[in-house]
């Protein structure tokens, strides 16, 4: 195996990257007192930068990194941030990359409220750029992303996820934003429609791909590495494709016993008990099959564009994300 790790992975762009740290810090700069004071509390947490990342080497792969890729990479980060602080709010979430959630600090209301000034600074930072073409991909992919975690909280009520709804909701909340990453790196360098294209699909798949590892991770991560508790997708209530599989491949009635521990259990035990169901009807192994197919397609996208260290990077950046173990 010759697997790499995402600093490994980042080598070939690492002063781009060391760049893109020094503008985002600068654009999370703010005159109003308790705005600063959040904004550093979220610099202090390394996130593991995954969409910049994408964005810079995309632009390499399809060209060069140009002023509008590190517009393009800066909007993006915002744009994540906003979802990661109203998603915690969403889920009821305590802990984030480690740490107190924005919410578990600060309560709700100024977590929704950082949220809403992230996403507007980013979109701020397009139009100053005068980036058009960014912010007609960027309000869709806010509109799916949006319309994805809806669509989950729909789904988290019925308690009747299946599996082509799982997908759709996986596409629209995670893939979206990760296709656009690729996307708009790509824009920023080229001109060639079809490498734009190329770039939009690797995304989107790359993303696919990266939400069911994250899916797997809530049933096998170790709490301390991936800085949030085993298990909450259960607690959350939260179908995912290694129990839609499991029930799909348990009896009527054990399906329906499980069914009922996740509607009405609370302690670890019930928690413990599902993931052992799932992992008894193998639904990580074919979670991860299912990932793996998702890379592949996402491998066959890259084709068009030259052999170079950058892309060769986004390959084993899609290696990363299916082995990931945070
Ligand atoms: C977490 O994304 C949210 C999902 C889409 C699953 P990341 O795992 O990329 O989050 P950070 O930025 O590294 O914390
Ligand atoms: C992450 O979704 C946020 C978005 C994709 C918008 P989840 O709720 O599934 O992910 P984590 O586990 O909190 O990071
Ligand atoms: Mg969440
Ligand atoms: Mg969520």
């Amino acid at each position: 195996m010759n697997d790499k790790s995402l600093s490994q992975i980042s080598l070939p762009i690492e002063n781009e990257l060391v760049r893109f740290g020094e503008i985002f810090k600068q654009s999370l700069k703010s005159k109003v007192g308790l705005v600063d004071l959040v904004t550093r509390y979220i610099l202090k947490q390394k996130g593991k930068k995954i969409r910049p990342l994408l964005v810079l080497l995309s632009s390499k792969a399809a060209g060069e990194v140009t002023e509008r890729s590190y517009r393009g990479a800066i909007l993006v980060e915002l744009l994540h941030t906003a979802t990661l602080v109203h998603d915690d709010v969403v889920d009821n979430a305590e802990t984030r990359r480690g740490f107190p959630s924005i919410n578990a600090v600060w309560k709700n209301k100024i977590a929704v409220l950082i949220g809403d000034y992230l996403l507007a600074r980013g979109l701020m930072i397009a139009v100053e750029g005068n980036d058009f073409d960014f912010l007609k991909v960027i309000t869709r992919t806010v509109k799916r992303m949006s319309e994805g975690e809806l669509l989950q909280i729909k789904k988290t009520r019925s308690m009747d996820n299946d599996e082509k709804t799982y997908f759709r909701i996986i596409a629209d909340k995670t893939a979206s934003l990760l296709s656009t990453c690729c996307e708009i790196g790509a824009r920023a360098a080229t001109n060639d429609n079809s490498e734009i294209e190329a770039m939009r699909n690797f995304g989107e798949n790359l993303g696919i791909a990266f939400q069911i590892r994250d899916d797997i991770l809530d049933y096998i991560g170790k709490t301390n590495i991936i800085g949030k508790p085993l298990g909450g997708d259960i607690r959350e209530k939260k179908i995912t494709l290694p129990l839609i599989y499991a029930l799909k491949n348990a009896g009527n009635s054990e399906s329906k016993k499980i069914i009922k521990i996740i509607k009405n259990g609370k302690t670890s035990a019930d928690v413990k008990y599902v993931i052992d169901f799932v992992k008894d009807k193998g639904g990580i192994q074919y979670s991860e099959k299912v990932a793996e197919q998702f890379a592949s397609e996402a491998i066959s996208n890259l084709k068009i564009f030259k052999e170079s260290i950058y892309k060769n990077s986004l390959l084993d950046l899609v290696e990363f994300i299916v082995k990931r173990k945070n």
